[in-house]
């Protein structure tokens, strides 16, 4: 740097007489830069402004020499680049050649606030430091850019400690921002001095503590974020004086008590996001009186009573998320006036309503509707046996899982163009899944399981050769599994047709699923032997770890499906993904457990019990090194435990009892661990840990032992 001299030393020269000894005492090659222009261009014009601006330069260069490899993103900032200022990366000047804005976002900052000279930028208004490494805290000293009209810091989460007092002195400040840092502070009744305050984003920092009354007097304010912290005590009444405010963030505090009522007041609001707090009691009836309303996300609190009335008056609302509270009712025709409605979600409330009261046929274009974990009850249908919401174009995802619909369904699902999950599961539906020569492609997830559904394997999902997900579990179907299954479900990585009453055998073609994840048959009546050509079955063949989540229109909806796993019922969320499994258990299947079985390492459970299977357990076992559950229980399979057994690390449960096994239990660290006898019982044959001695066997019973170990 000092190698270097500036090309325009007027800037150097114009230091003021006094300040020459200050700026001596900075680092050595500065004072050998200075001395030399001050010595030898003694007739410079020593004007304040153009001193203001070598400090300005100077407190830069300062604490860039603070920072960690700084020379990368701040390579222009040099004592002997000065005359460039204005030039310098990150940097824009007034029209007086002052820094006006410091924007400093993404410049891969390593290094503390605490060499940064603020007194030297009395005309800063933009301040951006935004993704970067900045840890320590922020100094007070922050306090002397009194010009500045935006602070951002953002995304440096090791900046540690308070927010200084100085910050809220800074009554110019139409946008303040502190986000994604790591402090921990409370939120102080200075807030309220800041009181031109337009954006105010005080997202996940830590602030605890309460809000004060005093945030009332930011009249101004347009967006205030608090979501993220650890907020506690109730949202403040003086909240409804902020009339300008049209987004208001309050997710993920501990916030309690009602919503006030003043929230009326606010006539310009959007979006109200309130979720992830412990807000309770009811809302009140007339929220949703501003013409702007377009999103509420309030799920995950402890609101009560009837959902608010009026909530469509604005007519603009096109999001809803109100699930896990304790709503109650909705009222009549709430919906008729949501035009352009596209999301609610309701899941798990306690709310009592016929579904078509709160729809009706004039809703306009919802792109999704989950209600699931409610109590509506009611028909699908019209009186002209068409579905009511046939007319939903847009229709997205449609989850009524869990509450008390009954009645048929009508052929209009396969024809909703946009349709890409269907969740009617644990209701009291019935008849025969209509049949429909068309279905759409993009019909992806479909659920019909814990119905009372009946008939054949329905014929109609021939042509829905998109479908990922296919669940009927839990209904009355019958007949055989048609063979052109896997060829008209090319992309199906999830099968469950368990407890049903299906019979015949298991058709070979099950076996060309290349996708499939998870194959539940158990509890019907299929006979016959497991199909045993494994070649083409590639989707258990190796680990799973690929995560498929539903992500319609930035609304992520949770899929779910009831799976039998470790002795135990479980709603698995498919999107977690990771899990592949076999259940084949209480049919009547015969003869020997397919070899090939052993060649799906990617397979965690696997569960044949209650058959008729005879032969010996796969040699080849050992090979599921992720196999955690295996369920082999009542059959007749017969000889040893294959040594490979002791290869089985993963297994957590185990199940061999009932059937003719013979010879000693193999010893192995993961085996040592499954200390309960009983899951060996019942094979007369089996004997070493956890069962009795071989030996000891042998001696009492004096019969011929069959361990020859
Ligand atoms: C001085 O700053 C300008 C503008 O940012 C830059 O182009 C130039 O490379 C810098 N010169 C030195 C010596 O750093
Ligand atoms: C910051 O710099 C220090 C010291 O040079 C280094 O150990 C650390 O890894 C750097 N941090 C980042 C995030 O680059
Ligand atoms: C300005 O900075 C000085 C240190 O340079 C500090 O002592 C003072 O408290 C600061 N003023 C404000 C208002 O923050
Ligand atoms: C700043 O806020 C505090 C607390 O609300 C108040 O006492 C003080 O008078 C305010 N200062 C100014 C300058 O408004
Ligand atoms: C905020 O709450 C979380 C969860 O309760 C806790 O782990 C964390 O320590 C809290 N942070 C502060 C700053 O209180
Ligand atoms: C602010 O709100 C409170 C409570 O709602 C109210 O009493 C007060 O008059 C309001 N103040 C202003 C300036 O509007
Ligand atoms: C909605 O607000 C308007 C004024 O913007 C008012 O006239 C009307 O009475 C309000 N309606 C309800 C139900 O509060
Ligand atoms: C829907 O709007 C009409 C006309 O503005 C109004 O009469 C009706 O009461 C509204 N319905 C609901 C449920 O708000
Ligand atoms: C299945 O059908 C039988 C006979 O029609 C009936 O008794 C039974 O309740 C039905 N089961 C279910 C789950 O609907
Ligand atoms: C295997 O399936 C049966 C029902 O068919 C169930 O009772 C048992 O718990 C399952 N085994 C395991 C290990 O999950
Ligand atoms: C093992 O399976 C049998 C029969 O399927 C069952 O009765 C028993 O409860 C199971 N034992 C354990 C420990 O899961």
């Amino acid at each position: 740097m000092a190698g270097r001299p500036a090309a325009h030393p007027e800037v150097l020269c114009s230091l003021q007489p006094g300040r020459t000894s200050e700026v001596i005492m900075k680092p050595p090659h500065h004072v050998a830069l200075l001395l030399f222009f001050c010595t030898s261009l003694l007739l410079c014009a020593l004007t304040p402004v153009k001193a203001i601006i070598w400090r300005e330069a100077e407190a830069l260069v300062n604490w860039k020499a603070s920072l960690a490899d700084a020379d990368e993103s701040l390579g222009s900032w040099s004592i002997a680049n000065s005359t460039s200022l204005c030039r310098w990366t990150h940097i824009t000047c007034n029209s007086a050649r002052h820094i006006r804005e410091l924007d400093l976002t993404d410049a891969t900052l390593n290094g503390t606030l605490d060499d940064f000279d603020f007194s030297a930028f009395p005309h800063l208004d933009k301040l951006t430091l935004c993704n970067n490494s900045l840890y320590g805290t922020i100094p007070a000293g922050i306090g002397n850019l009194t010009s500045l009209v935006v602070l951002q810091i953002v995304s440096n989460p090791s900046l540690r400690g308070a927010i200084p007092r100085s910050i809220w002195q800074l009554k110019h400040l139409t946008v303040l921002e502190l986000v994604h840092l790591g402090l921990d502070d409370t939120l102080p009744e200075e807030v309220g001095n800041l009181t031109i305050l337009e954006e105010l984003d005080l997202g996940s920092v830590t602030l605890t503590g309460s809000i004060p009354l005093t945030m009332g007097m930011l009249m101004k304010l347009r967006f205030l974020s608090l979501e993220g912290n650890n907020l506690t005590g109730s949202i403040p009444l003086e909240i409804g004086n902020m009339t300008e405010l049209q987004e208001m963030h309050f997710s993920d505090n501990y916030l309690e008590g009602q919503l006030p009522g003043t929230t009326t007041h606010l006539r310009k609001l959007q979006d109200l996001f309130l979720s992830d707090n412990q807000l309770g009691g009811h809302i009140v009836p007339k929220l949703g009186n501003s013409s702007h309303l377009d999103t509420v996300a309030i799920a995950h609190n402890n609101f009560t009573g009837p959902f608010p009335s009026s909530i469509c008056i604005g007519g603009a609302l096109r999001i809803i998320i109100a699930g896990y509270n304790g709503f109650t009712s909705l009222h009549r025709h709430i919906f008729q006036n949501c035009t352009a409605l596209q999301s609610v979600d309701f899941t798990a409330n306690n709310i009592v309503a016929d579904l078509k009261d709160c729809f009706g046929e004039h809703l306009g274009l919802p792109r999704t509707m989950v209600f699931s974990q409610n109590h509506l009850y009611g028909t699908l249908l019209t009186d002209r046996g068409e579905a009511f919401f046939c007319n939903y174009t847009n229709l997205n995802i449609l989850d009524l899982s869990n509450n008390a619909l009954y009645g048929g369904l009508s052929k209009c699902f396969w024809d909703l163009k946009r349709l890409a999950l269907v969740d009617l599961s644990s209701n009291s539906f019935s008849g025969v899944v209509p049949f429909s020569r068309t279905c759409e492609d993009r019909l992806y997830y479909l659920h019909l399981a814990n119905n009372h559904f009946e008939g054949t394997f329905p014929l109609g999902l021939e042509k829905c050769k998109n479908l990922i997900t296919l669940d009927l579990g839990g209904n009355n179907f019958s007949g055989t599994i048609p063979s052109w299954v896997s060829k008209s479900f090319p992309r199906l990585k999830f099968l469950r047709l368990s407890s049903n009453m299906f019979d015949g055998t298991i058709p070979h073609q099950i076996l060309q699923f290349r996708h499939l994840q998870l194959l539940d048959l158990s509890k019907n009546k299929f006979i016959g032997s497991i199909p045993d050509d494994f070649t083409n079955f590639t989707g258990m063949v190796h680990e799973q770890t690929n995560i498929d989540f539903i992500d319609a229109d930035h609304y992520m909806h949770i899929e779910q499906i009831q799976i039998v796993w470790k002795n135990a019922d479980h709603v698995y969320i498919i999107m977690r993904a990771g899990m592949a499994g076999i259940d084949l258990s209480g049919n009547s299947l015969s003869q020997e457990i397919p070899n090939g079985l052993t060649t799906l390492l990617g397979l965690r459970y696997l569960n044949l019990s209650g058959n008729h299977l005879s032969g010996s357990v796969p040699r080849d076992i050992g090979n599921l090194v992720l196999l955690e559950a295996l369920d082999l229980s009542q059959n007749q399979l017969s000889g040893e435990i294959p040594p490979s057994f002791v290869d089985l690390k993963s297994m957590s449960t185990l199940n061999l009892s009932s059937n003719g096994l013979s010879g000693r239990i193999p010893m192995g660290s993961q085996l040592q661990t499954l200390v309960d006898p009983s899951i060996y019982s019942n094979n007369p044959g089996l004997c070493g840990f956890p069962l009795k001695d071989c030996e000891l066997i042998n001696v009492d019973r004096k019969w011929n032992n069959p361990c020859r170990r």
